[in-house]
């Protein structure tokens, strides 16, 4: 684990290259609109297609390790991409690895659904009708997720991919997704990495009320959240390398921090080592210690999340499952079958996960394993996240009022909640997330059509594949009779 390149090489590389570029842009690294195409790379054989500039490109070619790290972006957010064209056309979007020769965020302007298309368009170009402080890169692609084919004759428009096969198919995929949040039938916008899976990272709801979390590369959701305004440092890096060893069969002594980043200190319990890491990486900083001395380390600080002093560097309910693990994979490898009294379910922090099984129910507990009011799995029904009961002793540990409601009998979020406590009579539908969504709705007369996450497009029988629907909403392919009395199409709410 020793590092292979010198710092101090790649110091003095970028310190000339910042300097270069410093003195193009005045002051930092960003587009000048006016000359924006003077320093575009030409080669794009070797650098990403979008906007490089050539002295980047050139330090990419050179194989400098990490140099986007160097990069200083403009800081553009989520909230400068909004720029909304004329209903289902293309719009504006926010990628996050699309400028400076894909080290920083910029907006987008993509082709949305029915918009003409080619199969081979030329290469990405700046916005000719730039005049902000930084330019729009104008894609002549249709957005990702959507497909190019040809319609009619010889005209080519971007469609959904389901149209193509004239069925119905399972749209999974992260760019699938964007598709929908492209065409307005989706109300967040999932971030992507380039293999379409879904980013460690994803943020639903404002900027100032809103979330983000740790997801699967499935999109499915993992260990660590955050409140939006406050995951600038967010990585979620530390949840899903845990997510996925434990998903391969092993097990992590990795303890992540509750955004789901490294904490700086970790144990490797099978050499009996300790080191300091990089929260946002995981990167060893150097220090190494064996593990009763633990304390030495210059990371070391009572601060540890869940930290018990007389529980060493496990927590409270890895110190229940950890050994207990250990022993039945050693008992595995020898054939031998271990039975443990009581299947546990630790998070990734080490405390106990908010749903455990206990007594033959699905129930929701504290970080410590306490149990949490009467809220229990009903028998029908398995799929309790108990998200709600957690995020409600969660606000109310800060100082926060809770305002959303939690189902009586799973401890998940109510499918609907009033906006304001105050103001009763303004409903909306609520995500399992905890995040509104939708029109403002009259309590006893909603129609919510959740899609839970595997929605289809076109959808249908929308009353019977989500969980939380609790109204039938209408097919849109379907006749005028079935619609009777319902007044939502249900890909609407795909979530
Ligand atoms: C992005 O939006 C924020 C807030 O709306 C604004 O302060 C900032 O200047 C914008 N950034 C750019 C590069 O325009
Ligand atoms: C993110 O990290 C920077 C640099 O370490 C720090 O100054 C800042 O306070 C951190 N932000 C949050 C929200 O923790
Ligand atoms: C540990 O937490 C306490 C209170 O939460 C805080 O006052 C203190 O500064 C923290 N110490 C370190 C080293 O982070």
């Amino acid at each position: 684990m020793s590092p292979t390149f010198s710092p101090n090489l790649v110091l003095v590389v970028t310190t000339s290259v910042l300097l270069t570029l410093i003195s193009l842009s005045s002051g930092r690294i960003k587009f000048a609109p006016h000359n924006v195409n003077a320093y575009i790379n030409e080669d794009t054989t070797t650098c990403p297609d979008f906007a490089c500039p050539k002295v980047l490109c050139d330090l990419k070619r050179k194989n400098v390790q990490n140099f986007c790290e160097n990069v200083q972006c403009v800081g553009i957010e989520v909230e400068n991409c909004t720029e909304n064209n004329a209903a289902g056309a293309g719009r504006t979007m926010y990628e996050e690895k699309l400028t400076m020769c894909g080290c920083c965020p910029g907006c987008v302007k993509y082709k949305g659904v029915g918009e003409e298309c080619e199969q081979y368009p030329p290469p990405p170009s700046p916005d000719p009708e730039c005049t902000d402080q930084f330019c729009k890169v104008l894609m002549n692609t249709c957005a990702p997720g959507l497909i190019c084919p040809l319609v009619g004759h010889n005209e080519k428009k971007c469609s959904y991919k389901s149209t193509l096969t004239g069925g119905f198919s399972e749209l999974t995929s992260c760019h699938d997704k964007r598709a929908l949040a492209f065409s307005n039938d989706l109300y967040w916008t999932p971030r992507c990495e380039e293999d379409e899976s879904y980013s460690p990272k994803q943020c639903k709801g404002s900027y100032s009320g809103g979330i983000c979390f740790c997801v699967s590369k499935e999109g499915r959701r993992i260990f660590g959240t955050e409140y939006q305004r406050q995951a600038q440092n967010q990585t979620c890096a530390c949840s899903r390398q845990v997510h996925e060893l434990r998903e391969s069969g092993h097990i992590a002594s990795f303890h992540c921090t509750p955004d789901g980043n490294y904490e700086p200190l970790q144990c490797d319990t099978e050499s009996g080592l300790c080191y300091c890491v990089e929260p946002k990486t995981g990167k060893m900083t150097g220090a190494v210690l064996p593990e009763n001395e633990w304390k030495n380390l210059p990371c070391f600080s009572l601060n540890l999340t869940n930290f018990n002093p007389e529980l060493g560097y496990y927590r409270v309910c890895e110190s229940e499952w950890a050994p207990a693990q250990k022993l039945s994979l050693e008992a595995s490898l020898h054939g031998l079958k271990v039975l443990s009294g009581r299947r546990l379910n630790c998070d990734f922090d080490g405390s106990y996960a908010p749903v455990q099984n206990m007594d033959q129910l699905t129930k929701c507990v504290n970080k410590d394993g306490t149990l949490i009011g009467a809220y229990r799995d009903s028998e029908d029904k398995h799929d309790t996240d108990c998200q709600c009961v957690r995020d409600e002793i969660k606000s109310w540990q800060e100082g926060i009022p809770f305002m959303k409601r939690c189902a009586d009998i799973t401890g998940n979020y109510d499918v609907i909640s009033p906006i304001d406590q105050t103001a009763p009579q303004h409903w909306r539908c609520v995500d399992r997330d905890g995040i509104f969504f939708g029109e403002d709705i009259v309590e006893d007369q909603y129609k919510c059509c959740l899609y839970g996450n595997l929605p289809t497009y076109p959808p249908r029988n929308c009353d019977k594949e989500p969980i939380n629907v609790k109204q039938k909403c209408y097919d849109p392919t379907m006749s005028d009779e079935w619609n009777k009395d319902k007044i939502r199409p249900c890909y609407f709410w795909a979530t």
